[in-house]
């Protein structure tokens, strides 16, 4: 039997992550601070790979020019609600449902209950909770207010059911703790209910915080690692892409079905080929290491070229970094059937500043021609406008609604 050690060092969390609980519930500036001292040595710390284990109450910073939950490392676990206002919100009804949303997100992200929070023990860890409003279309017709986020073109791929598409709001919470997703997510919906009805509700997970170091690509249900080829946030070509100049970006959510029956029955050789990249270690087919670049231009010995002209990163690669897309994926999984079959597969999250100029593009090329579509199938859509940050005495939605 192998030794093992009498005891395991622990690493000491990093000063910023040691935010009392004390410092959550006595507001004002000390909060303020400890909130951006928090934010700012954590993200040292994963860039510098030493990260300790997330925090329960670790805090993502609400306020600021732009919202929170699109340039934040995503957070574990993730529930996208799509609502259709009532007859009759008006440009009014909707400003007056803003502030109130506004405020249970800014209490709940920084480990505060919301005003009347039924289970007020469940805001005390955030556990990085990030809330981010988006404006659909019928929002803003119903506000008479100008912007709204242009329609989606048909794709030939799409079997979109109504169940998952569309919706006039939308609220995405994200955090690395399940519970206060779910807390969150019933806090949202309470305030809503007199405004809006709970058009699709959409849960996701990504690989568990403490499984693995921060900062380092996820791995998908099909087991791929994804997000390999995002645009890198804080750099300047990460806010071309994904910030429009007012500090607002575009969502586009597809849940994307995964066949994993037949997707399991693919060998390892068949599905690198279908992607372009190795499985074990995401370097391309023509690279080392993930971080490699894709040699499009090698050809194997057949003459043929190693990746293949169907593979799904080359349909998918951009070479302008302008117009990139940030891809910010969840899995889903439902469950499984009397017949073992699994309902599974993507909530494809994509941030972009134009979705006409970045989105649609990409995912006309993939519909047309791309080796992953044989076993996956969109079955649903929505595109929303994310409106910009607010300050502390602000809401969002004010430039679009006030
Ligand atoms: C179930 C559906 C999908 C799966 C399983 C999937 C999986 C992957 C994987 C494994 C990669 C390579 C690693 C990486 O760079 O992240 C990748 C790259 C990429 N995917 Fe997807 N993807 C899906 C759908 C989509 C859709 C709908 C779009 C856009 C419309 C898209 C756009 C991209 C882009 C832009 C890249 C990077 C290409 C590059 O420049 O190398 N993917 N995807």
């Amino acid at each position: 039997m192998a030794d093992r050690p009498a005891e395991v060092p622990r690493p000491e969390p990093a000063p910023g992550l040691r935010l009392s609980r004390r410092g959550l519930f006595t507001g004002g500036a000390a909060v303020a601070v400890g909130v951006v001292a928090t934010g700012t040595a954590a993200a040292d710390a994963v860039r510098r790979g030493d990260a300790p284990v997330t925090d329960g109450t670790a805090v993502e910073p609400f306020h600021g020019p732009r919202q929170a939950g699109v340039a934040t490392p995503p957070q574990a676990h993730a529930v996208f609600a799509g609502f259709d206002l009532r007859d009759g919100v008006d440009r009014e009804g909707v400003s007056r449902l803003m502030r109130l949303l506004t405020d249970d997100a800014r209490r709940l992200t920084q480990g505060r209950p919301a005003l009347a929070d039924t289970e007020p023990q469940l805001a005390a860890l955030p556990a990085r909770l990030t809330v981010t409003f988006g404006f659909g279309s019928g929002l803003y017709a119903a506000a008479g207010a100008g912007g709204r986020p242009a329609a989606l073109p048909a794709f030939t791929v799409d079997r979109l059911e109504r169940r998952w598409s569309g919706g006039d709001l939308l609220v995405q919470i994200c955090a690395d703790d399940p519970l206060t997703v779910a807390h969150t997510l019933r806090m949202i919906v309470k305030d809503t209910r007199s405004f809006a009805t709970v058009r699709w509700s959409q849960r996701g997970f990504r690989q568990a915080a403490h499984s693995r170091k921060p900062g380092l690509t996820q791995r998908n249900v099909l087991g791929q690692l994804d997000g390999t080829a995002n645009p890198a946030p804080g750099t300047p070509e990460f806010d071309r892409a994904v910030w429009a100049p007012d500090g607002g970006t575009t969502l586009v959510l597809r849940r994307i079905r995964v066949n994993m029956e037949t997707w399991d029955a693919a060998d390892a050789v068949a599905k690198e080929f279908t992607i372009g990249r190795r499985l074990g270690d995401g370097a391309p087919l023509t690279g080392r290491t993930e971080r490699d670049e894709p040699d499009f231009a090698r050809l194997g010995a057949a003459g043929f070229p190693v990746i293949s002209e169907f593979a799904h990163i080359r349909r998918a690669r951009v070479d302008d970094p302008a117009v990139r897309i940030l891809r910010r994926v969840y899995n889903y999984d439902e469950g499984v059937t009397r017949d073992g079959v699994a309902d599974t597969g993507l909530l494809f999250a994509s941030y972009q500043a134009d979705v006409a100029r970045q989105f649609v593009p990409i995912q006309r090329r993939l519909a047309e021609a791309d080796l992953l579509n044989e076993w996956t199938t969109p079955v649903g859509s929505a595109v929303f406008t994310i409106p910009p940050g607010c300050g502390p005495d602000g809401w969002i939605g004010e430039g679009v609604l006030a």
